[in-house]
């Protein structure tokens, strides 16, 4: 029986895969990146929250919305063995709200600032850059509704992408104003429609009975065309909500970082209110969003919390790998080569317990170090998987050498070789 992949789904491998557009698979990678972004987090004073793989269904259902993409078409849900309805996390935020209202987090900071790394499941079809496991870095910050830290946030995300050498991303811009300012826009917008809504498509069709906004969300570029004098959002928004999205353009503006006003971009969760944002990149293809995020100020109350405004994002790893597979950057890589080989001569019952007890005293004093596990290898095949494996160093342990209390050291660069007491391997292995 040969096992394979699920469709639309990825392994991530610790070797460079054969396809040169796999290359993003490389766990070393992954790594880079992550860590990135661990360290941009903490120098903005954001703190890691690690919630669950599977919540309850209604949690998503309630927040992310009935009418939404996630909700009705790629959640997957099931009963659990206890009858209970559950779903792999398809986003983040609801999650970590849930987790802040029943761990009682938001009654430790007045303003809290939260980041995760987390995989998320959705039943895509199949596209570059769209998976049904992905991951996202993420952030969440909540007790503020000042534009400051709706600023904070985008600078984080924008930030992070410099670290990791993307300058040439675009970062877009909205506002959805409130609940209430929305209802207005969205009977302006359905008016707008309805002369031509017979020339759209039926998924257009279907969306303007039951989620008129993400019209505006089209790819199709008949639909484009047909909405481009389309009211706008911002005209209708509140004048609160106004000002606060001045206020931030002007910090953004502060801060000398560029962005667009997109007055098309709405996003696809019912959790959003104001500021909505994306981060888009000419790397990518159709789907061009690196990551995306916004206000939601209503969403910790209608999760069962005390009212408490909240803002964040999530980007995403893959689309972030890919984007710097095609610019050709390559993040800083960690060296996983070791820095010891103990390669063994002679009677392996003498020389190998040696071998063990070396690499343990090795290891535990930090340095990276392997020995060839293959029962009865010879030295050169010793050696030859030494060289495989990129070692800086052969500790070479024979009975003779045992005997004495020392060991060969041969540099693998320079094929020099000297005898060293094994009392004083580790220190001169750290010394080098
Ligand atoms: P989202 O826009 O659905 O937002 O996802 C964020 C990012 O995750 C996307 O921009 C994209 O880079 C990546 N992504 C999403 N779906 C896939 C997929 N199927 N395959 C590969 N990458 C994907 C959220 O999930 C919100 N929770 C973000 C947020 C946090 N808003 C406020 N706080």
């Amino acid at each position: 029986m040969n096992y394979k992949r699920l469709t639309n789904f990825y392994d991530v491998l610790p070797i460079l895969p054969d396809k040169p557009e796999d290359s993003w698979k490389q766990s070393v990678k992954w790594r880079a990146v992550e860590e990135t972004f661990r360290e941009t987090c903490r120098r903005f004073g954001y703190r890691e929250i690690r919630t669950p793989m599977l919540e309850e269904t209604a949690l998503f259902t309630r927040s992310v919305g009935e009418a939404t993409d996630i909700v009705s078409k790629e959640m997957y849900s099931f009963l659990d063995k206890g009858e209970h309805a559950v779903t792999l996390k398809p986003e983040g935020t609801a999650p970590v709200v849930r987790a802040c209202i029943e761990n009682g987090l938001f009654a430790t900071n007045p303003v809290l600032k939260l980041y995760y790394q987390s995989q998320h499941f959705r039943y895509e079809h199949g596209q570059k850059g769209r998976y049904r496991q992905h991951q996202q870095l993420g952030a969440e910050v909540f007790g503020s509704a000042d534009p400051a830290i709706d600023a904070e946030v985008i600078l984080l995300a924008m930030e992070f992408y410099r670290q990791v050498g993307i300058t040439e991303q675009t970062l877009k811009v909205n506002s959805l104003g409130i609940s209430e300012s929305r209802a207005i826009y969205r009977e302006k917008l359905k008016e707008f429609v309805r002369p031509f809504l017979g020339k759209m498509s039926k998924e257009a069709q279907n969306r303007f009975e039951i989620n008129p906004l993400r019209l505006l969300d089209t790819k199709d570029e008949n639909e484009i065309e047909l909405l481009a004098d389309a009211p706008k959002l911002l005209d209708s928004v509140d004048a609160e909500s106004r000002a606060h999205f001045d206020t931030l353009l002007s910090y953004l503006d502060t801060a000398g970082v560029p962005y667009v006003i997109d007055h098309r971009l709405v996003r696809g969760f019912d959790y959003y209110t104001r500021t909505t944002f994306e981060i888009v990149s000419d790397n990518l293809g159709a789907q061009n969003a690196l990551g995306g995020g916004g206000r939601y100020d209503q969403l910790v109350e209608q999760c069962g919390g005390l009212p408490l405004p909240g803002i964040g994002f999530g980007l995403g790893t893959e689309r972030l790998l890919l984007v710097l597979d095609a610019l050709g950057i390559m993040p800083e890589l960690a060296d996983e080569r070791p820095t010891a080989f103990v390669v063994t001569l002679g009677n392996a019952a003498v020389t190998r317990p040696a071998a063990v007890k070396i690499l343990q005293e090795l290891r535990q004093a930090g340095i990276a170090s392997d020995m060839d596990y293959r029962p009865g290898s010879k030295f050169g095949a010793q050696a030859k998987r030494a060289d495989d494996l990129g070692a800086r160093y052969l500790v070479i342990l024979g009975e003779d050498e045992i005997a004495k209390g020392t060991a060969g050291l041969r540099n693998q660069a320079t094929k020099e070789q000297k005898e060293i007491a094994l009392t004083e391997l580790t220190q001169t292995l750290l010394s080098l």
